[in-house]
């Protein structure tokens, strides 16, 4: 009897959760998780992909998005994409920004600039994207994550996944389509199978063959540069991702074997006291 009840709840459990995630699944699209190279605990950023996903966003996306966070100087630092000092001046004296203190309001760049808004106000970057302003970039990788349905998240306290906006940048790039039958498309606006509500004032920014990258083995497609691009972003938006890392383990390394002696400690203090 008890057997049966037992056997009846889980029955009941498993028909109710396959229900929700039956549910789930059709309001969520499927999100194709990549395998970034600073996954895991030990993961580390590819300087060569940094590179490359910071040409797509300086060919592509800075026509439309800032990187306010991001000053010219930070490429240089560890641990990103790493460009030399003189990389980073010349780099900041294309551009030009605004500066009250100079003549004429304006001067050339130096590294220790932030990265300049392509538009001079919110209201003006709107009105040439109908109607919606692009988001700032340098922390887009933070703010958006994927949906997963339980219990799958529960696997990411022990996989350390903290790659959700990488993912969601990635698959929101790569999920252009023709909008299904029968669904109309307002003007100004574009079907993306993966944005919420599906309906995005971005037009497709990538396509295949846009960007040329210097190193010809790498492909030029709108998944690699979709990959890169997301790499770069996760790393505008955590910079000192490599260096967190490394102390981390430093600090657990060390507990552990503050555990071991405050352990043996314990075991000759009490070694009388029976
Ligand atoms: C022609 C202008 C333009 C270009 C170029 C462009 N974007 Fe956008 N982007 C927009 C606009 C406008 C929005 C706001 C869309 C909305 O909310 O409907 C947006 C939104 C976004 C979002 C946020 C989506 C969300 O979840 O709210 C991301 C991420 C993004 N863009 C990434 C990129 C990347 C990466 C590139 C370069 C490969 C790029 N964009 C190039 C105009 C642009």
């Amino acid at each position: 009897m008890l057997k049966k009840t037992i056997l009846g709840v889980f029955a009941f459990a498993a028909v109710a959760l396959g229900g929700a995630m039956v549910q789930a699944a059709e309001e969520y699209p499927h999100t194709d998780q990549q395998d970034w190279s600073f996954a895991g605990i030990f993961g580390t950023y590819d300087q060569n992909q940094l590179r490359r996903g910071f040409q797509v966003y300086r060919e592509v996306c800075s026509s439309c998005h800032g990187l306010e966070y991001i000053s010219f100087r930070n490429l240089h630092e560890e641990g990103g994409p790493e460009y030399s000092e003189d990389q980073v001046r010349a780099l900041a004296a294309e551009y030009t920004v605004a500066d009250e203190m100079a003549e004429g309001g304006e001067r050339e760049g130096v590294p220790a600039d932030r990265w300049p808004n392509p538009f001079p106000s919110e209201q003006i970057a709107a009105e040439a994207n109908g109607g919606k302003a692009p988001p700032d970039l340098s922390l887009m990788a933070k703010a958006r994550g994927i949906h997963m349905d339980f219990p799958w998240w529960v696997f990411n306290y022990f996989t350390a996944y903290q790659e959700a906006g990488a993912d969601y940048i990635y698959n929101l790039l790569t999920s252009y389509e023709e909008a299904p039958e029968g669904v109309e498309v307002a003007p100004g606006l574009h079907y993306n199978e993966y944005f919420s509500g599906h309906f995005i004032a971005m037009g497709p920014p990538l396509s295949d063959g846009i960007v040329s990258y210097a190193d010809e083995a790498t492909p030029e497609t709108l998944e690699q540069y979709s990959l890169d691009v997301a790499a770069f972003l996760q790393w505008t938006a955590d910079p000192h991702m490599v260096s967190r890392k490394s102390t981390g383990f430093l600090v657990i390394l060390f507990l552990v074997a503050l555990s071991v002696l405050m352990y043996l400690v314990k075991r000759r203090i009490w070694r009388d006291a029976h």
